[in-house]
């Protein structure tokens, strides 16, 4: 049985019906402060099957003995964390709290429990603004601008002296770019509590009127279109990387690092024309200022995960825009009925009817 922390957010649920998919078991420990009890049902209706769920927090020693008393657990997939830039700047105690205090006391409990296979959902932020591109996981980790990044930094740092001190441990830390997307059904994605920070939740909402206008963070930076420049991953091409970088490390030793990120950036420019494009939908735009602490570009070489892992990302930045529209309408249809006014284009009109008959 494999325990998935974090598992009813955006990435978990999605690793979670990748290994429902592969017949595995799951436990999913969570403690909802981002999520609800909604993403096991859709889990359950995807999956065919039920992830064992147990309200909790990564924080909690005694509720971590308790689980892995509980259950017959062997390996952990720890995405439990708080992943807002904002907030971590403004309220950084909560941030190292969660995201570092909670990944010591989860190992802490693996060890005491014999386990020793661990995944954790790291970020390339932690490799600061990197001179290198594409970057590789040979490049330095840099200097994080903020302290959500020194927060993956600090936690793969622990996890990295821990497998060094005890050849027990096999640890695998997944460096995402930037995950974007939903489940291609449409029925399970991201449904942002608050107001987004990242590019695509925000441009959805824009695009579903919730919001009246994109903001560009910089048009002056030295790129292609003069807008930052990020690899975009689909988040079942993410899952599928959890699936197999899990079985690599089954009965191994030590730390190994993969990037997980298709290895092609696009602007905020052209992610913009692609979803319009794509979706028929046009989107406003506003450019502002540069965003404190944004890089200019960040992609990935992720061809250690193709070697070692097998892993290639297959879906296009079409293919993420596509599936992260349908799930928007679907969200917009359930929720925000009255709220959804969606800017179609009349090419468009056809194709966003039917997303929405869809629903
Ligand atoms: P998310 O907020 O949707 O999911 C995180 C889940 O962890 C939520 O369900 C939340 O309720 C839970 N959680 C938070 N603190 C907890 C605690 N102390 N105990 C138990 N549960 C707790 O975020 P996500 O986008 O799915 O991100 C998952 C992981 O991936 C995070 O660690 C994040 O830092 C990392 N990551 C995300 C991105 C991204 O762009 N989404 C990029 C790089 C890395
Ligand atoms: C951001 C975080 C990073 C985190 C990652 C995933 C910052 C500085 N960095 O990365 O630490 O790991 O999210 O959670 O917040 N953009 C706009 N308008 C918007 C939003 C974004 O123009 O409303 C631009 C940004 O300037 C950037 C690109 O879109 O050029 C991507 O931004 P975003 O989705 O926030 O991801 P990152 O900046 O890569």
């Amino acid at each position: 049985m494999i325990l998935v922390t974090g598992g009813t957010g955006y990435i978990g649920a999605q690793v979670v019906l990748q290994l429902l998919g592969h017949g595995q078991t799951v436990v999913i420990l969570d403690n909802l402060c981002n999520s609800s009890r909604t993403s096991l049902e859709r889990i359950a209706r995807l999956g065919g099957r039920r992830a064992r769920f147990v309200l909790g927090d990564v924080r909690n020693r005694a509720q971590l003995d308790a689980l892995f008393a509980d259950f017959p657990i062997t390996a952990v997939i720890h995405c439990a964390g708080l992943k807002a830039v904002g907030e971590s700047v403004r309220e950084p105690l909560r941030y190292y709290d969660s995201n570092v205090g909670g990944s010591i006391t989860l190992c802490q409990a693996m060890a005491a429990a014999g386990v020793f296979t661990l995944i954790f959902s790291s970020s390339a932020t932690v490799y600061g603004d990197s001179p290198r591109m594409p970057i590789d996981e040979r490049c330095a980790t840099g200097l994080p601008t903020n302290p959500y990044g020194f927060s993956k930094l600090m936690a793969e740092n622990v996890m990295t002296s821990l497998a060094a001190s005890d050849a027990r441990w096999s640890v695998g830390l997944l460096r995402y770019f930037n995950p974007i997307g939903a489940h291609d059904s449409g029925e399970l994605g991201e449904a942002p509590a608050q107001i987004p920070n990242n590019l695509l939740p925000y441009l959805l909402q824009v695009a579903s009127g919730q919001r009246d206008v994109l903001h560009v963070y910089g048009n002056d930076y030295a790129t292609v279109d003069g807008t930052g420049v990020r690899d975009y991953v689909h988040v079942m091409d993410l899952a599928e990387g959890h699936w197999l970088a899990l079985q690599a490390l089954m009965g191994g030793s030590g730390v190994q690092v993969w990037n997980l990120g298709t290895g092609q950036g696009y602007s905020v420019l052209q992610v913009v024309d692609a979803f319009t494009r794509t979706c028929g939908v046009s989107v406003p735009l506003v450019f502002e200022p540069r965003r404190a602490g944004d890089v200019a570009q960040c992609w990935a070489d992720p061809d250690k995960a193709r070697r070692e892992l097998g892993w290639q990302a297959r879906r296009t930045l079409d293919d993420m825009l596509r599936d992260a529209w349908r799930w928007e309408c679907r969200l917009a249809a359930q929720h925000r009925p009255i709220l959804y006014t969606p800017r179609i284009t009349p090419v468009a009109v056809a194709q966003a009817a039917s997303e929405l008959a869809a629903v």
